[in-house]
């Protein structure tokens, strides 16, 4: 193993311990808050779609910043245990429907912090990723408001080109992100899109 693999795990694994250590379910939660940091999207009292939410670290992260007032759902394939103040829908990002938000629809901030399972064929993965973006757009087109915005992770390459033009045509402003706490020899990048034309 060279020099720099080494150095690579041990951010890797400072990243996961202080994740650990300040409560949150995943690494993930970090970039989240790296996120916020530089650009302060989820404000307090917002309503906050998070997809892909499981183990809950960004749903976690989510509750801190919109407070009491605010809302989250997070929906996953996976069952995910209970985060204090939050709501779970236990299915396919696929299959919402508008009756799943009652009450709460339009959001102002739809997140996706989810990947395809991947393979190592970049090929495929990268298909695999703008599948799964096409369904992401879908949420946003029918649960953001006019004027809310979205985090989403892509990789970078063509499910990165694929993200960015659906965000220059559908926000007023677009910009990309690389967290520090993103595993630097992974390719995930974020991208952002602010208000929802
Ligand atoms: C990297 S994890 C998310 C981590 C999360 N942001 C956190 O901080 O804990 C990606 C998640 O996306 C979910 N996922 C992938 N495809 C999905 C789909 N079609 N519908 C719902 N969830 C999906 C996976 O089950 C997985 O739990």
């Amino acid at each position: 193993m060279g020099k720099k693999s080494k150095s690579n795990y041990r951010d890797g694994d400072s990243f996961s311990r202080r994740a650990k250590l300040e409560g949150y379910r995943s690494r993930s939660a970090l970039k989240l808050k790296e996120l916020q940091k530089k650009d302060h999207l989820i404000k307090k009292g917002m309503s906050v779609l998070d997809l892909g939410s499981f183990p809950g670290g960004w749903s976690q992260v989510s509750k801190e910043f919109v407070g009491k007032t605010g809302k989250v759902v997070g929906v996953d394939l996976q069952e995910m245990k209970a985060i204090e103040g939050t709501s779970f829908i236990h299915k396919s990002i696929i299959d919402l429907e508008t009756k799943d938000f009652d009450g709460i629809l339009p959001f102002d901030i739809v997140l996706s912090d989810m990947a395809p399972n991947i393979s190592g064929i970049q090929d495929r993965d990268n298909a695999q990723m703008i599948n799964l973006l096409d369904k992401v757009e879908h949420s946003i087109e029918n649960f953001l408001k006019t004027g809310g915005s979205t985090i989403i992770k892509v990789f970078q390459g063509d499910s990165l080109d694929h993200a960015k033009m659906f965000i220059k045509d559908h926000f007023l402003e677009v910009k990309i992100r690389k967290p520090n706490s993103s595993r630097p020899n992974s390719n995930e990048t974020y991208i952002l899109g602010i208000n929802l034309k």
